[in-house]
């Protein structure tokens, strides 16, 4: 082998042995540079013959040729190389499947709230709803509890750090009945310069607040307030309606509705409702769904009607028990947990 046969397996060895272009570089110039050694093999041409200097300079040429398309097919295999671990890593695997919208769905208790709208809407019964934050006197007073009543203390609630117009603190309400003053005040005034009032007949479903917490206790709840009150309507009423509202609910008419005597300072009499089912794992208990009864004279008075003329029922109804009894769910505070894995089910 001539020595410049050997030059050129140096290079093709040295140029092989790259591993990066920078590295393919420094070997380039020790072949192809100023003091590379095809450079050197150059410049000594000079002390040669012309003869000489003619068919040694043809043979360098021709290495030289050999060493520089070495140097560009490495050049280029490097650069494939760059370009293949380039798209390698910034691959984008398309069959992974794609991340789904979420499927929403309307909260049990929301859904049970739409349920009793739906059920007293078809009975005749407009829907109100008013402020979750009340004064002293749409919650108690109007209602018939008088500052420092005991059955105040049956409700014990929130307060705002807001006083009203009357120097009262602002409390979250404790219940619906609020909304049974706030209805039929505006009702009594729309129609106060007609001939005949037509009958007040109003659900108001809602949040409501009370310092009370364990498994079917939340600090907040929901009620739906019942009203209906005329020149002619009586407690028969309210059994017969009511009886048609739970019946409707939940989809039979196999199931009893009892009366129980209680106490409301806002009606008199007052009643707790009960109802059983006569099938299914809930049968044979009575189940209290529902406060109620007759609209208190000073109650109605407070709506500005003539307790002398007008009379009326009322009734308060826990949502979220109603909720609980038609899914059959034993804790309240599951609805409220906010888990996924339960509110899921109700899609
Ligand atoms: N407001 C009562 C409560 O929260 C429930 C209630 C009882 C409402 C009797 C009424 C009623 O309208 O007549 O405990």
């Amino acid at each position: 082998m001539n020595d410049l046969d050997q030059l050129v397996l140096d290079a093709q060895t040295d140029f092989a042995k790259a591993p990066t272009p920078a590295e393919l570089e420094n070997a380039k110039a020790r072949y192809l540079g100023k003091a590379g050694r095809v450079t050197e093999l150059l410049k000594a041409l000079g002390a040669l013959t012309a003869e000489e200097k003619k068919s040694r300079g043809a043979l360098i040429n021709a290495a030289k040729q050999q060493v520089e398309s070495a140097l560009n097919a490495r050049r280029h295999a490097l650069a494939e190389a760059e370009l293949e671990q380039q798209l390698k890593s910034e691959a984008l695997d398309v069959t992974l499947p794609g991340r789904r919208r979420g499927e929403g769905a309307v909260h049990p208790v929301i859904r049970t709230m739409e349920r009793i709208e739906q059920i007293f809407g078809s009975m005749g019964f407009d829907i109100a709803d008013g402020p979750e934050i009340e004064t002293d006197w749409y919650n108690f007073t109007a209602l018939n509890s008088p500052e420092n009543h005991p059955a105040r203390s049956m409700q014990d609630t929130f307060y705002v750090d807001a006083k009203d117009a009357e120097g009262r603190w602002l409390n979250l309400r404790t219940h619906t009945s609020p909304m049974q003053i706030r209805y039929a005040r505006a009702h009594a005034k729309k129609y106060a310069s007609a001939a005949r009032m037509p009958d007040i007949r109003v659900i108001a479903p809602g949040r409501t607040y009370r310092v009370d917490s364990d498994a079917t206790h939340s600090p907040m709840f929901h009620q739906v307030e019942g009203l209906w009150v005329g020149e002619n309507v009586s407690f028969k009423d309210l059994k017969v309606m009511y009886l048609d509202f739970i019946q409707a609910f939940f989809e039979t008419t196999e199931l009893q509705l009892r009366f129980r005597p209680s106490y409301f300072p806002f009606t008199e009499p007052s009643a707790e409702i009960d109802i059983m089912f006569e099938h299914g794992p809930l049968a044979g208990k009575w189940l209290e769904v529902s406060g109620s009864g007759q609209v208190h004279p000073q109650v109605i008075r407070n709506m500005g009607l003539d307790p002398e003329r007008f009379i009326g029922f009322a009734f308060g109804s826990g949502i979220d028990r109603l909720a609980m009894l038609r899914y059959g769910i034993s804790d309240l505070r599951l609805f409220f947990d906010g888990d996924l894995r339960f509110l899921s089910q109700f899609k």
